[in-house]
């Protein structure tokens, strides 16, 4: 079994190296800040004992898991690995140094994955001399939790990388969705609308937050309603997902960012760690109750059902993801209850359609326009 580097000990380091030493993996687990390695190794550590408490693994498995896992503040400690996973800030600047240095430590066959959610793969890749073993996989936060990697080859990365990593990520008994280099990959591209077309609806005046979360969760089965969702995620954290996906798809008006979100975020109300977000959890503060009205609840789902639905397609049409693994990754990445591809065949394309048809022509705004391929399959079933 190769060894496995991880740079980088904070949230997401930190879980993904349980993961390989869960898998079985002999791991490194290297961070600059001294304090950041302590930290893991006590969270980890404490983690751990909690899985034996649990029931979930056995005493001599927390030994030997333990055991399986190497902190250390120096990448020299990569001399081995077989894989190193970045998980540092996230910079370009800072990625492309740290990876100059990796491949200064490693082996000819050691491959270089960045677990970025936002940057691109080719330009992390493109300090390195031997590029074709540069791959992104990107875990979900917690990453022992969250069943889906994205995998992404970039322009440069060989086919021997891909599926080196394919298989490996695979038997850590992850869920593996292929996706092509582009911004917000799967999950962060299609999701926007969720969070996106939920705040528009809350700005124009149709429904507070409560009610909003209230249809979505009521009518729509999704687990969680977007501002309850947006709360755990942080506000600061969603809204700087949303700015960057909005500029690397140069501006696209689908991704425009919400002035209620920038403002929250702006305010310090970043959602349940500080406190306060859309709602407030001070302790004794109870939550808003929706307006439970089943004609603006259907309304409200439906909205952003198709907008979702939309941005499925899209991510299709440009080739992005296959079609399974767009509906897996949605699944399995964010919880939702069914696939959005497959959940368009349920609700009627044609019903899709028309829907987003009625709110371009409504609202004259790109960011409404249907997807050309949802067009055509339309067509061709009048014609079938
Ligand atoms: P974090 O802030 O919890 O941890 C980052 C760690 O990197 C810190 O401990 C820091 O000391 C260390 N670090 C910074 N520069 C370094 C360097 N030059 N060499 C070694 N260590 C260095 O960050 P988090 O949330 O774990 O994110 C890490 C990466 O994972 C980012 O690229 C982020 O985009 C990505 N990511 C984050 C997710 C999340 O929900 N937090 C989800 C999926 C991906």
């Amino acid at each position: 079994m190769i060894e496995i580097g991880v740079l980088g000990a904070g949230t997401m380091g930190s879980g993904i190296a349980q993961v390989a030493a869960q898998a079985g993996h002999v791991v490194h687990l290297v961070d600059v800040n001294e304090s950041a390695v302590q930290n893991a190794k006590r969270n980890l550590e404490a983690v751990l004992s909690k899985l034996v408490e649990k029931g979930k693994i056995s005493a001599d498995e927390h030994t030997a898991i333990i055991g399986r896992i190497n902190y250390s503040s120096d990448i020299l400690s990569f001399q081995n690995c077989g894989l190193i996973i970045e998980a540092i800030i996230e910079k370009i600047e800072v990625k492309h140094k740290v990876f100059e240095q990796l491949e200064g430590v490693v082996s000819e066959e050691c491959i270089l994955a960045s677990n970025t959610s936002s940057l691109s793969i080719a330009s992390i890749g493109s300090v390195l001399e031997k590029s074709d073993r540069i791959i992104g996989i990107h875990f979900f936060n917690p990453a022992p939790l969250m069943p889906l990697v994205e995998i992404i080859p970039s322009v440069q990365t060989s086919n021997q990388t891909l599926e080196t990593a394919k298989s490996l990520i695979a038997s850590w008994k992850k869920t593996v969705c292929i996706c092509k280099d582009t911004p917000g990959f799967i999950v962060n591209r299609v999701a926007r609308p969720f969070y996106g077309e939920a705040l528009r609806i809350y700005e124009e005046g149709i429904a507070d937050f409560a009610t909003i979360d209230w249809a979505m969760t009521s009518i729509g089965g999704f687990k969680m309603g977007p501002f309850t969702l947006m709360d755990y995620i942080g506000n600061d954290v969603n809204y700087a997902v949303t700015e960057s996906v909005f500029s690397a798809f140069y501006y696209d008006p689908r991704f425009k960012p919400s002035f209620t979100q920038k403002r929250h975020s702006e305010a310090g109300f970043y959602g349940r760690k500080s406190g306060r977000g859309y709602y407030n959890y001070a302790e004794g503060v109870e939550l808003p109750k929706a307006t439970e009205d089943n004609v603006i609840g259907q309304e409200i789902f439906e909205r952003i059902i198709v907008m979702l639905i939309n941005e499925a397609f899209d991510a299709l049409f440009l080739n992005v993801a296959s079609r399974e693994d767009i509906d897996l990754a949605m699944m399995k990445g964010v919880n939702y209850p069914k696939g959005l591809l497959q959940w368009a065949d349920e609700l009627g394309l044609d019903w899709v359609l028309s829907k987003l048809e009625n709110l371009f022509e409504e609202y004259g705004e790109d960011r409404y326009r249907p997807n050309p391929l949802l067009k055509r399959k339309v067509k061709a079933l009048k014609h079938a």
